[in-house]
């Protein structure tokens, strides 16, 4: 292994952070002091200060005259601090005005989704103007709080202003979009910066300036411009609160949500050098921190030429964004520039063919440096990312590829506008009639799908549907939190054991990477048991609550098809899970984007019963019913003999017990394509939604592609859609894996595509139940081994296809089953299967 002594992965170190109250957490806000600096509560009179290291003020005092604007406080308090706490609102327009100095501003704004009294939250619906800029225009904020991947209803946005001379007032207007909507604002916050922070100097040599890419020209970014902060990250596993910052109170978010290549991320401990800040990067450029981690590709060379290491940025399309790098040499394998030596790519343009932090930090290491590209997005798609991406230069000793900061931009459009559309509402819901009953959907349903017209499938739009919760004070409700571990269910581990059974938390045994944390094989009772060892992101609250989960769960069933858990260990903000190990890894890994070879029609449907026995037992055979919540193919294990196991109970929850109970609502939570919309829209939770996501893998198993592939053409993007229509027009042969040419009996295509879609049925009451389907998918399997046996059969398991379709009596038709292929799934070769699907706030850190 060639770890060097002074990088070692961030959780490794973790602990001992903790311990030593690492002294970069506090540096203070000396570095730079804000002229001006004013946090406003809005609707509040009172003077008062958050742990973020804000002192608050009433807003009574910036409020212009006219107004006939009301404070309240949200009739659903959320847990969070001022200014949540309280908001100003109004049917008309009402303005803020700010005497302040001259030169370049942050403006903040910050919102809480949430009815206020007489005000309903669907009716928030306005823009926002500040001097000549257009910082939103029909801002539709329970859309876009519900579309947020935080959770928690409330919505940030920060913009950079410049104020002219002789022009020194900020006014900030809030006008309704229609007559029966309202405008409203729970904070205000504005905060000098430095001039040339990020707004271009141009006094200083060409060098510096920001890089236009996708040609040799640089791109200056004048006073008269403004900004709209997208993203602020830096590498690291913990975000950089705005009380570290440099004393803009900037906040620092991580990375790792948007990266989707293999990367690591690690942490330069070393402390002895001291980083040393130049004029052409002065110190209150980011803080210390951003510098002292470091995202990279991996450890191993060969691998690292393989692919680019990845980021994606959901943004808006027809603006400019201004996108900033920071880097910092620590690396005490690099000595001289050429060491370490990468391209980087934008938009997939080349933005840099000779990217050496060495060399653009004079060869000086521990100097931290900024590199600024400006990119156009055109109009001409829906919502975009924006990619960054590297890659090691062939020359380089080095095979890798490093960043430690990024920060992007929207740089304002003609007429000062920097408003981008609200998001979208989410993909249709399918509404075609399945079986002879054709029962149309609800109400609820049909309106919330009549109005969609994009088919494209989006992250966010589905996110947008999901997130319509009431999670306020549900949690008991919930599941529940056990305040104490069973310790005599399972085993308990010490961190001491599970470290010597992982080798240290070592790379090479790291056989998984989730949004939860990562799985490690390891080796306990003297080596004689090997074991999986998930190991679950510290500090994280919504981490907390699966993990008791998982261990309540799981330490009381016992089943051949559900995964086995030997015990747990829970020490030193810790949390971690030892299961049985799994052989053959995940159902998934064995689908797609995976070197396994293609799993046979009859290894497939032996896989597909025992995983339906698993979620049968648990939806009958405990004491309650237990709804599993998040059924995927990443979620079905498989050991050495391809028997299948299901797993994952972090969101398990106990079903209805009452009799006069048919559901439980909830927060909505689950994976992204295997989310039953019956669930999303209603937040009935019943156990169908099981079988509507089991659903989602008969077709993925049969299809042998994921459920939702964003870069194929509209009609395929959704698998389940895609299954929908073919079926319809009697086509379902074309979404048949090309590997399983030959080999499925007609009469088998016909039941298992029935039995799949009833499972995805609109109407959970309309889907069988998993004892329906163990059922049928056996009486599958005997007919495939009987039609085996009965036709004469040349060259062993395969069949020729026409004879196989000849047969049929359904409307299954053969003619498109040979060339289904086409599917442009993104292979992803690396060795460990991300899975960054998974619908959880990962970094929730309290
Ligand atoms: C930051 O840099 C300025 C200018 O070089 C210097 O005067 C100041 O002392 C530095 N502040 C800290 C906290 O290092
Ligand atoms: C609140 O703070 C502002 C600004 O610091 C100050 O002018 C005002 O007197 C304070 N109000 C109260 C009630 O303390
Ligand atoms: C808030 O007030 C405290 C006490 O007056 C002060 O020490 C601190 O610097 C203030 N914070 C900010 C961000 O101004
Ligand atoms: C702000 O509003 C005041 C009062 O309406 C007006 O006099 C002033 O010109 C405005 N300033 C700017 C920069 O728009
Ligand atoms: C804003 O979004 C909500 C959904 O959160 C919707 O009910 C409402 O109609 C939208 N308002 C407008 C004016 O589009
Ligand atoms: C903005 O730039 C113009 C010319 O480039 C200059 O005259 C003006 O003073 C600048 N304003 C500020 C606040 O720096
Ligand atoms: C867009 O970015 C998001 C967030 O990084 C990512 O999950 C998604 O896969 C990206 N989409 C495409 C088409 O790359
Ligand atoms: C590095 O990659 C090579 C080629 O893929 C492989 O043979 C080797 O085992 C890898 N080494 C480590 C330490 O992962
Ligand atoms: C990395 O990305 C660039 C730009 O899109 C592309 O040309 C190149 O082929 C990619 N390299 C690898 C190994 O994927
Ligand atoms: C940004 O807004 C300013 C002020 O309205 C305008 O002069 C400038 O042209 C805009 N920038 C772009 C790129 O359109």
């Amino acid at each position: 292994m060639d770890s060097t002594p002074t990088r070692i992965p961030i959780g490794a170190i973790l602990l001992l952070l903790l311990f030593l109250r690492h002294p970069y957490l506090s540096i203070a806000d000396t570095i730079y002091r804000p002229v001006d600096l004013f946090s406003i509560n809005c609707g509040s009179s009172t003077n008062l200060s958050t742990p973020d290291g804000r002192n608050w003020t009433g807003d009574t005092n910036f409020l212009s005259q006219s107004h006939n604007s009301v404070a309240a406080t949200p009739l659903t308090p959320s847990t969070q601090q001022p200014p949540y706490t309280s908001a100003r609102l109004s049917h008309s327009q009402f303005t803020y005005s700010f005497s302040l100095s001259a030169g370049p501003k942050f403006l903040r704004l910050f919102f809480y989704s949430s009815s206020y009294p007489t005000f309903d939250r669907p009716k928030a619906y306005f823009s926002v103007k500040a001097n000549q800029y257009t910082l939103l225009q029909h801002f539709n904020a329970s859309i876009n709080a519900d579309a947020d991947d935080n959770h928690d209803d409330t919505l940030f946005r920060e913009y950079c202003i410049n104020l002219n001379n002789g022009d020194e007032e900020l006014n900030i207007t809030f006008t309704p979009s229609t007559t029966d909507s309202y405008a409203f604002i729970n904070g205000i916050e504005i905060v000098s910066m430095p001039p040339y922070l990020y707004y271009t100097n141009s006094n200083v040599d060409t060098g510096l300036l920001p890089q236009l890419v996708g040609g040799s020209a640089t791109y200056t970014i004048q006073n008269y411009s403004a900004l709209q902060t997208m993203y602020r990250l830096r590498a690291g596993d913990a975000e950089i609160p705005s009380s570290s910052d440099t004393g803009m109170l900037r906040t620092w978010d991580v990375d790792n949500k948007y990266v989707t290549s293999q990367s690591v991320e690690s942490l330069d401990i070393a402390t002895g050098i001291k980083l040393r800040f130049t004029n052409k990067t002065p110190n209150y450029t980011a803080p210390d921190q951003v510098y002292r981690s470091v995202r990279s590709m991996g450890r191993n060379g060969t691998i690292n030429t393989r692919f680019n290491l990845t980021w994606q940025f959901p943004i808006d399309y027809g603006f400019l964004y201004l996108l900033r790098l920071h880097f910092c040499e620590l690396n005490p394998k690099v000595h001289n520039p050429g060491d370490l030596r990468f391209y980087i790519f934008i938009q997939d343009q080349m933005a840099e063919e000779w990217g050496d932090v060495l060399l653009w930090s004079d060869k000086q290491k521990g100097v931290p440096v900024a590199r600024d590209y400006v990119v156009q997005i055109p109009t001409n798609h829906n919502k975009p990312n924006l990619s960054l991406k590297m890659h090691p230069h062939p020359l380089s000793l080095i095979q890798d590829a490093t960043v430690n900061g990024i920060e992007l931009f929207k740089i304002n459009g003609s007429a000062g506008n920097l408003a981008g559309p609200n998001p979208d509402l989410p993909p249709q819901i399918p509404n075609v009639p399945l079986q002879s009953s054709k029962k149309k959907s609800g109400g609820t349903v049909a309106a919330v799908a009549g109005g969609v017209v994009s088919g494209v499938v989006l992250i966010s739009a589905i996110v947008a549907l999901i997130l319509i919760k009431r999670k306020k004070g549900s949690n008991k409700k919930d599941g529940g939190v056990k305040s104490s571990l069973p310790t005599n269910l399972c085993r308990h581990f010490s961190i001491a054991e599970i470290r010597a059974a992982t080798n240290n938390f070592d790379d090479l045994f790291l056989v998984g990477v989730g949004g939860f944390g990562n799985v490690y094989k390891g080796y306990i009772d003297d080596d004689s048991t090997r074991v999986a060892v998930k190991r679950l992101k510290p500090g994280s609250r919504q981490g907390v609550q699966e993990f008791m989960n998982e261990i309540e769960m799981l330490s009381q069933l016992r089943h051949l098809h559900l995964v086995s858990l030997i015990g747990y260990c829970y020490e030193n903000n810790e949390m971690i899970l030892v299961y049985d190990f799994m052989d053959r890894g995940t159902l998934r890994d064995h689908l797609y984007d995976t070197d396994n070879p293609p799993l046979s029609w009859k290894e497939r449907l032996q896989i597909c019963i025992g995983a339906a026995r698993g979620l049968h037992y648990l939806h009958t055979g405990a004491n309650h019913m237990i709804i599993h919540r998040d059924v995927k193919s990443s979620n079905i294990l498989l050991d050495e003999k391809l028997v299948s196991k299901v797993s994952d109970f972090g969101l398990s929850r106990i079903g209805p017990t009452g009799s006069s109970v048919t559901h439980v609502s909830t927060q909505v939570k689950g994976s992204i394509g295997y989310l039953d919309p019956e669930y999303y829209l209603r937040q009935r939770l019943t156990e169908k939604s099981d079988v509507y996501s089991f659903g989602v893998v008969l077709l993925e198993v049969l299809s042998g592609r994921q459920p939702l592939i964003r870069t194929v053409e509209k009609q395929q993007v959704s698998l389940v859609d895609w299954a929908k229509k073919l079926y319809e027009k009697g086509s379902v042969g074309e979404i048949v894996d090309p590997a399983l040419t030959g080999q499925i009996a007609a009469q088998c295509l016909s039941k298992f595509c029935e039995v799949a879609l009833s499972c995805l049925h609109e109407d959970g009451t309309q889907r069988p139940s998993m004892k329906d389907v163990v059922g049928i998918l056996e009486f599958i399997l005997q007919l495939q081994d009987s039609v085996v046996n009965g036709v004469n059969v040349s060259g062993g398991n395969y069949m020729d296809t026409d004879d196989m379709f000849s047969t049929s009596h359904s409307s299954v038709y053969a003619s498109d089953y040979s060339n289904s292929s086409g599917l442009n799934t993104t292979s992803n070769h690396s060795h460990v299967s991300k899975e960054s699907d998974r619908l959880m706030p990962d970094n929730v850190l309290s």
